[in-house]
C-alpha cells in the first residue's frame, strides 16, 4: 500500500506574528516542489493560525493547532476549542506531543477525549506518542507507545482511523540533536502499525501514516524516509527556516 508521507512543521511558541506569516509565505511558495508527493502541515501558536493559513493560501499547505481541548465549547479559561481552531482555517491539530503528555501532565484518558472532540468537529487528527530515556533504558519501549496509542484511541473506531495520522517521537530525541537511528526507529513504527491491525483491521493498519519526529533535519531525514514504515517527519527545529523544513519534504518525497 503506497502512502502519501506527511511533514509537519511543529512551531512551538517561537516566532511572532510576522516571522510566522514569513515562514508561511515561504514554506508555500516552495511547495510545488513536492506536490503530490508529500503533504506539508505546519503548527503555529495558536494566536498566529489566522495569519498562517491566509499566508498558506491554496498552496496545499495545511495549517494545524499545536493543541485542542478535549471540551467543545464552553468555561475553560485558556482553552482552545475544536471548532475554533476550524474557524481558523485549520484542518489538523496535534494531540499528545509529549511537551503536553510529560511536560503538563496530560494522560490518555484527556488525550482520548481531545481526539474525540477534534474527529467530531472534522479535524485531522496527529497523535504523538514516545516513551522517555528512563523508559527505554528500563526496555519500556514497546509497552510505553503501544499503550499510549491503546489509550489515546481508545474513542476512535475504524472509519475514524482514516482521520488520523500517529508520530513516534521519542522523547529523549526531541530538541536535543539525538536521533534515534533508522533501524531503531522502523522496529517502532513497524510494532505501531502492527498494533493498530491487531486493535482495527489490516487495510486500516496498512494505510496509516506513522511519521517520525526528534531532531529531524535535513542531514538525518533521507535514512529516516528511507525506512519502510516510517512515512514523514513532525519536525521542530529545522521547520523554523523554510529551506530546511522543504530540504527534509524532499527527502520524504523522494522516499521508495
Ligand atoms: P525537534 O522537535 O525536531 O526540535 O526535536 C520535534 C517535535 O517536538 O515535534
Amino acid at each position: 500500500m503506497t502512502r502519501i508521507p506527511m511533514v509537519g512543521g511543529n512551531w512551538k511558541m517561537h516566532l511572532d506574528g510576522r516571522a510566522a506569516a514569513t515562514l508561511a509565505g515561504e514554506i508555500a511558495a516552495g511547495a510545488g516542489g513536492v506536490e503530490g508527493s508529500v503533504d506539508l502541515a505546519v503548527f503555529p501558536p495558536h494566536p498566529y493560525l489566522g495569519v498562517v493559513s491566509a499566508a498558506a493560501g491554496d498552496s496545499g499547505v495545511v495549517t494545524g493547532g499545536q493543541d485542542v481541548s478535549d471540551e467543545p465549547s464552553g468555561a475553560f479559561t485558556g482553552q482552545v476549542a475544536a471548532s475554533m481552531l476550524v474557524d481558523s482555517g485549520c484542518t489538523m491539530t496535534l494531540v499528545g506531543h509529549s511537551e503536553r503528555r510529560h511536560g503538563l501532565g496530560e494522560d490518555d484518558v484527556l488525550l482520548s477525549r481531545k481526539v474525540r472532540t477534534a474527529l467530531d468537529e472534522g479535524l485531522r487528527v496527529l497523535l504523538c506518542v514516545g516513551e522517555t530515556l528512563e523508559q527505554r533504558d528500563q526496555g519500556k519501549t514497546f509497552d510505553t507507545v503501544l499503550g499510549q496509542v491503546r489509550g489515546s484511541l481508545a474513542l476512535v473506531n475504524t472509519d475514524d482511523l482514516a482521520c488520523v495520522d500517529l508520530a513516534y517521537e521519542p522523547v529523549w530525541a526531541i530538541g536535543t540533536g539525538r536521533t534515534a537511528g533508522p533501524a531503531e526507529a522502523q522496529e517502532v513504527h513497524a510494532a505501531l502499525r502492527s498494533e493498530l491491525g491487531s486493535r482495527y483491521d489490516a487495510r486500516s493498519a496498512a494505510r496509516i501514516r506513522i511519521l517520525y519526529g526528534g531532531s529531524v533535519k535535513p542531514a538525518n531525514a533521507a535514512e529516516l524516509m528511507a525506512c519502510e514504515d516510517v512515512d514523514g517527519a513532525l519536525v521542530g527545529g529545522a521547520s523554523l527556516q523554510a529551506e530546511s523544513f522543504l530540504d527534509i519534504a524532499r527527502a520524504a518525497a523522494r522516499r521508495e
